[in-house]
């Protein structure tokens, strides 16, 4: 899923110097008989049916529901099901997840680094993070989860899928010293900030992890507020993510889909990829302060990650838990509600 297919229709496009990445999902949208123009109306059409009542009934963006509506959950219950297929799998590095095995060596030195930058005080040899608490949301089989446990951390990893959690806990098992650091829940975020509220603690991880995890989420507006439920002030918030491009549309639903049928047809869903400008747009108004947006793209050839000047495809974000109070429209009887006006639908195309 992570790896091998896609791997090889990014391939495809990386190395073809003279059309560029756009010029090539054009050539294959070309040869799939839907020209680059269709391809994009298509999306078109996708994005006003999303926002239109008339063109498909009680369709409201996911974004923009409420994080105290009916729908306040973070869980599509389509997507465990896909990965609880795919529980056993996590620590096969030629498997399905290779892709997210070769992440690490861009995403753990992009945490260290920034929490380090943060948080200036003398540090442990060997162990730079030692003292720090993160919560890796959706942490699967533990592939992140370890190293930053590594790094001296205190890690908790969470993900809806029990038997994701019972497998990131087996290969921890086999390190002694690291589960001193790092453990596992199968919960959700919004369950903890649930527990932290209930309890009436202040949020107490220094860092929250979400690494290609919020383009798998049903409401974002509660990831989004349950971010900020858990993260103690000041604390840093990362995301890897998928950007909503005609790029990605074309790639990841028209191609893979469509065209190659090398994904199952309905695991992507384009509505749940989310662009930096809507990140940041969210984030921002639950009282994030974005402080870097950085492209990423995987190279298949080498079966590596690098930093690039894009975010068309893929993207890294880390943004900071303001100290003060978060904007929030405080009319209604409910309490305290998201305020959804300045979530625009703009993307980085
Ligand atoms: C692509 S995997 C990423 C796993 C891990 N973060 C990594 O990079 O190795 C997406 C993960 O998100 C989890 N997930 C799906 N819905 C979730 C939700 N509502 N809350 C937390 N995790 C969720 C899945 O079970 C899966 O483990």
């Amino acid at each position: 899923m992570y790896s091998g297919k896609i791997g090889h229709l990014m391939l495809g496009i990386c190395s073809r110097k003279t059309t560029g990445v756009c010029g090539v999902a054009q050539n294959l949208a070309g040869r799939s008989g839907l020209s680059w123009t269709a391809v994009c109306k298509q999306r078109t059409l996708w994005q006003r049916k999303s926002a239109c009542p008339e063109l498909q009934q009680q369709h409201v963006p996911t974004y923009l529901t409420s994080a105290r509506s009916a729908s306040n959950t973070t869980v599509d219950p389509n997507e465990l099901k896909r990965f609880q297929s795919l529980a056993n799998k996590w620590w096969d590095e030629q498997g399905e997840f290779g892709a997210l095995h070769a992440m690490n060596d861009l995403r753990v030195p992009f945490i260290r680094d920034n929490l380090l930058n943060a948080h200036r005080r003398s540090r442990q040899v060997g162990k730079p993070l030692a003292g720090l608490r993160i919560l890796d949301v959706g942490c699967g089989g533990g592939l992140l989860s370890e190293p930053l446990g590594r790094l001296g951390a205190d890690v908790l990893g969470i993900d809806p899928v029990t038997d994701s959690i019972s497998t990131a806990r087996l290969h921890l098992s086999h390190d002694p010293d690291l589960c001193e650091r790092v453990c596992y829940r199968d919960c959700t975020l919004e369950e903890l900030s649930e527990e932290a509220e209930a309890e009436q603690s202040a949020g107490g991880f220094d860092a929250i992890v979400a690494s290609e995890v919020v383009e798998h989420l049903l409401n974002l507006e509660t990831f989004a507020f349950s971010c900020s439920q858990v993260l103690k002030p000041g604390g840093s918030l990362f995301i890897t993510t998928i950007n909503k491009t005609n790029l990605s549309y074309a790639l990841a639903i028209v191609v893979a889909e469509q065209l190659l049928r090398i994904v199952p047809t309905g695991t992507h869903d384009w509505e749940k990829f989310v662009s930096p400008v809507e990140l940041e747009s969210l984030l921002e108004s639950y009282g994030f302060s974005v402080q870097s947006v950085q492209g990423t793209l995987y190279n298949p050839l080498s079966g590596s990650w690098s930093w690039t000047d894009s975010t068309s495809i893929t993207y890294a974000l880390h943004a900071v838990k303001q100290r003060e109070e978060p904007l929030l429209d405080l009319g209604g009887d409910s309490g305290p509600q998201p305020d959804h006006r300045a979530h625009s639908a703009a993307t980085h195309n």
